[in-house]
């Protein structure tokens, strides 16, 4: 691994933000006392803890254990049946939040939509019955590829409702890659739509779908909502419309009760290989893991009206739009387009225009928001903000203060969310009444959690030394295996340290215990808070007909965090060329989605090797970064090839 001179901190930073005691007096979690309470009690017994809070959820049938573990395997309440999207709508149509807004939508073009939870109850339970007419039954898998729109979010609560799996891929992703996702989950129903608005344009989604589904012999079927009214070509005998369907459906359709571990959803991540990763989370660990967590950290009340910038089509949805928004019976903002359509100001005015009380967004949009100039938030009111939040990737200092100011007011605590797909929900953060912050760190564990910082070995570190990121325990929300691959999920996040879960993050932890996260250690890219395996965009290039070899490493980036670069040495009769590099770029943007093109192809006659021919990265990173000294070069094959590539540089 060439972690170790990646894992030095750098980082110093003293300021620290003492929780506002207002806030604090009316929080669910008042002081740092009450969290070391909670996590003392955690710790003493994490089954009796989780089991608690479980209890305060619907289950058709009580667990009759909370915890198996065999490692890596874990269940959690075992033997229990409850039903995640009873729990996100019934149980609230049965109080006074029946006619409470659950989800408050914008499109891009300006138009909108609320839904009631009875709305909701209705509109999940019709498209419940006509997966169900499709031929869904419980356990079949259900891919979604949809712009943000509120079918998305009844599509996978419907799926919840009979159990079906779901397996919701990004919209920005291309067709192959939807393809080898849909082969893989083996859906037997993809649900579509025929376009989506993005920044004034239109996305084709539809037509990436029969592109795709033209080589999935699973899928029997294919559901389009329409929301552009844009052309396409509906297949007779699989392509229905979302309308016509749903008119003949009945609104009624009871929620299945379901095992505890039964498959909620499938949900894929790069990996250091070039395969996706199929994450599968499960039902109960993952409804109670994200309940609370959204409880603790966003510390939702019935007045709240919460707004997540993230897409369904990442994890960052799954879990703080839809499901442990919903489970607290909290109104959630859903908003379809680009943050700067039509103009720079559109979050800002969502903000305004609905009451948002929680806003909840990832570092790389607040630094497109401070290039973007302070006139832009500062038009609109922000009365009714009470709380910011993070995650994707460290917050660099400066953006946070920002954030505080600009955005906050200097009123709002700022809750920084450390967590995975893998994780299913936050685990590193301040609860924002009780945990001073300090920008830059998201804080302590979550109770229950046992994380450590350690060396190669498996030793914990001191304090201030940087190291892996572990954790020894399981956690409700975890994921359960690589979908149809347990032997993968063992090898990559259970061997690495002897009986414990490897993040894949380096960290150190400061003098009070509190965490600071130094980025991956492995060969992945976070590029605007999404992980990309620098394998798959390298197997992207080298799939084009002039590509020999492909190098693809991360360099430091001002908005995105990081930005691919790629090192390419093409077959021979083939010319370096501009033309060609912008064709090398869109090659990857066909193959894997517009997000993964890198931001540079560096064309070179070699690629640098050690003496077993394994690529130095390394040393490609360096050179990307502009780095002025490059690392230990003693294993390198041959030097002239680093020679020929820094001169490129000049
Ligand atoms: C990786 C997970 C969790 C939803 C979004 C990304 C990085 C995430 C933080 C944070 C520092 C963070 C880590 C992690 N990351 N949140 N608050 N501070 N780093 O999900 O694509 O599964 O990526 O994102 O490196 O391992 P993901």
């Amino acid at each position: 691994m060439s972690s170790s001179d990646q894992i030095q901190s750098v980082l110093k930073e003293d300021r620290v933000f003492a929780p506002n005691p207002d806030f604090a007096a009316k929080a669910h979690v008042k002081s740092a006392a009450e969290r070391e309470a909670m996590t003392k009690a955690a710790a003493e017994d994490p089954e009796k803890f989780w089991a608690e809070i479980a209890g305060e959820l619907h289950w058709f049938e009580p667990w009759k254990k909370v915890l198996n573990w065999k490692a890596p395997f874990a269940e959690w309440f075992v033997g229990g049946k409850t039903n995640i999207a009873y729990n996100c709508i019934d149980r609230h149509c049965e109080t006074s939040r029946r006619n409470k807004a659950a989800i408050i939508w914008e499109g891009e073009p300006g138009d909108s939509r609320v839904l009631t939870f009875a709305d909701l109850q209705r509109e999940v339970s019709r498209f419940s019955n006509v997966l169900k007419a499709l031929g869904v039954e419980k356990g079949d898998r259900v891919g979604v590829y949809m712009p943000m729109i509120p079918e998305l979010a009844i599509t996978i609560l419907a799926c919840a409702r009979i159990g079906a799996t779901h397996s919701v891929v990004f919209g920005g992703f291309s067709s192959d890659a939807l393809r080898d996702r849909m082969n893989d989950a083996e859906a037997k129903v993809v649900v579509t739509a025929d376009g989506g608005y993005r920044r004034g344009g239109v996305v084709d989604l539809k037509v990436n779908v029969d592109t795709a589904v033209d080589e999935c012999p699973t899928v029997k079927s294919v559901v389009v909502v329409q929301r552009t009214g844009q052309d396409v070509t509906m297949k007779a005998g699989r392509d229905v419309w979302w309308h016509e369907k749903m008119a003949e459906a009945s609104d009624v359709c009871p929620a299945e009760p379901l095992d505890a571990e039964h498959p909620l959803f499938i949900l894929y991540t790069s990996g250091t290989t070039g395969k996706p990763k199929g994450v599968v989370h499960t039902t109960g660990g993952y409804m109670v893991h994200t309940y609370a967590t959204s409880r603790w950290v966003f510390d939702l009340k019935d007045e709240d009206t919460y707004f997540c910038t993230a897409d369904i089509g990442w994890v960052t949805g799954h879990s703080y739009l839809v499901y442990g928004i919903l489970a607290n019976g909290a109104t959630s903002v859903m908003y379809e387009g680009a943050p700067n359509y039509p103009k720079p100001d559109r979050l800002w005015q969502i903000i305004d225009k609905y009451g948002v009380s929680i806003f909840y967004t990832a570092p790389t949009a607040i630094r497109s928001f401070v290039k973007w100039g302070n006139e832009w938030p500062r038009k609109y009111r922000f009365d009714r903000l009470r709380l910011l939040g993070t995650v994707g990737e460290p917050i660099n200092p400066e953006a946070w203060i920002w954030y505080n100011r600009e955005i906050g007011h200097e009123r709002c605590p700022i809750v920084d969310t450390w967590w995975q797909t893998e994780t299913g929900g936050i685990l590193v953060t301040p609860f924002p009444g009780a945990t001073p912050t300090k920008p830059g760190s998201a804080t302590l564990p979550i109770p229950g959690l046992d994380m450590e910082v350690v060396d190669k070995n498996g030793v914990k570190v001191g304090a201030n030394k940087g190291g892996f990121l572990i954790i020894r325990k399981p956690w409700p929300g975890m994921m359960r295996t690589i979908y149809k691959d347990p032997e993968r999920f063992k090898e990559q996040y259970w061997s690495q340290v002897e009986g414990a879960y490897f993040t894949g993050d380096g960290a150190r932890q400061d003098e009070d215990g509190y965490f600071w996260i130094m980025g991956r250690i492995d060969d992945v890219v976070n590029v605007s808070g999404h992980r990309l395996g620098t394998m798959e965009v390298e197997s992207a290039l080298v799939s084009h007909n002039t590509v020999a070899e492909a190098a693809v490493v991360g360099r430091p980036d001002e908005i995105t965090g990081q930005a691919i670069e790629a090192f390419v040495s093409l077959e021979s009769g083939n010319n370096p060329s501009d033309e060609l590099a912008e064709e090398l770029r869109q090659h990857v943007g066909k193959e894997i989605g517009s997000f993964a093109k890198p931001a540079k192809i560096r064309f070179a006659d070699a690629l640098p090797k050690t003496r077993s021919g394994k690529i130095m990265r390394r040393l490609l990173r360096d050179i990307a970064s502009g780095s002025e000294t490059v690392g230990d070069t003693t294993t390198l094959e041959d030097l002239s090839v680093l020679a020929a590539l820094r001169d490129d540089d000049e």
